[in-house]
């Protein structure tokens, strides 16, 4: 009995003490829940918004970090959403409008003189959809295009490069001349033909470029001051994409804009490369070669990029972008 009794309160105490041991552990346990939780609470709000203004950061440097050093505007053919393309007209409106630079397509006519004129435009000047520029003399080419002016298009005098030129230059960054190579000469002569139009007009801000390679290399072989270009474009033969590096010594890329992303443009201006984007001519498509840093923009409608590069900026500053970050 005896026995059984301190076995008894023995074997209570032990209860008690792994009571009160189960009472301060899970006290402990609690206070420790309790802590926990308080640091939770306490860090993920910072934690949520540091990664929410990161995010912020990120899309807002997306999309407002080309105001740092924002693209040149480049007129296609002037301003033709306003007048016929390559028209005096035409830079006269991109002129207006204070465009950054423009693009000059240069045709070579049979007798030799080089004129701002696409062959699509002559097409549509003539009506004929197989006329070439290089079939016609520039009296010929002259004469259509006063024909069509009274008929249609106000101003449809087409110039030539020289006359283009002497308008152009001295009121804009940048004159590209994009020089068509076509039948019955091709490249035989051209490139010496357009160098010595530049140099008779000092012009000293004008680039060549050429969708012919062999073209662009003969005014790099015989000329080091003018600055050179070639199309990066889907080859119409292939469907691949020409090669991204190709001409050690040209200093601009002109590329089939839907082509651009993030590592193409990392690529060519790690090269040392300019990249110009062509021929850019919805709003959508503005707005990824802003985002993407390309360095000039080619559009037919320049005021329209104009107004959205307006409006972008004025966004950016009011949701307190700081320009050189
Ligand atoms: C050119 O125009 C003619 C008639 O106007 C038409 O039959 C032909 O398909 C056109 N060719 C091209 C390449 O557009
Ligand atoms: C269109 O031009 C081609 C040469 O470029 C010529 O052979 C043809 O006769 C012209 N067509 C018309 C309808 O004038």
């Amino acid at each position: 009995m005896a026995i059984s009794t301190r076995l008894g309160r023995r074997h209570q105490q032990r209860n008690y003490g792994f009571r009160a041991f189960l009472i301060r552990f899970s006290s402990k346990r609690v206070f420790r829940t309790i802590i926990i939780s308080l640091a939770f609470i306490a860090l993920v709000p910072p934690i949520f918004f540091l990664f929410k203004l990161k995010t912020f950061r990120l899309t807002q440097l997306r999309k407002c970090g080309w105001l740092n050093s924002p693209p040149l505007v480049c007129a296609h053919g002037g301003d033709s959403s306003s007048a016929f393309p390559n028209t005096i007209a035409a830079y006269h409106s991109a002129l207006n409008s204070q465009v950054d630079c423009i693009e000059i397509d240069v045709s070579r006519s049979s007798d030799g003189v080089l004129l701002a004129l696409h062959d699509r435009d002559l097409q549509r000047i003539s009506g004929n959809n197989t006329s070439k520029v290089g079939h016609f003399s520039m009296k010929e080419i002259k004469d259509l295009g006063s024909m069509h002016q009274s008929a249609k298009f106000h101003d449809a005098n087409i110039p030539t490069i020289e006359e283009a030129l002497k308008l152009t230059s001295s009121s804009v960054r940048q004159v590209i001349l994009d020089v068509k190579v076509g039948p019955p000469s091709y490249e035989k002569g051209l490139a010496r033909d357009v160098l010595s139009v530049v140099e008779r007009i000092q012009c000293t801000n004008c680039i060549i470029w050429a969708k012919s390679d062999s073209l662009a290399r003969d005014v790099i072989r015989l000329s080091s001051d003018v600055m050179v270009g070639y199309i990066v474009m889907i080859d119409p033969l292939t469907g691949a994409r020409t090669n991204l590096l190709r001409m050690r010594d040209a200093r601009v890329v002109g590329v089939y804009h839907p082509l651009i992303d993030e590592k193409l443009v990392r690529i060519l201006h790690g090269r040392n490369k300019k990249v110009y984007a062509w021929t850019v001519e919805d709003v959508n498509s503005m707005e990824n070669m802003l985002s993407e840093h390309v360095d000039a923009v080619v559009t037919s409608n320049p005021t329209m990029l104009q107004g959205l590069m307006q409006d972008i900026r004025r966004q950016c500053l009011e949701h307190g972008f700081s320009l050189s970050e």
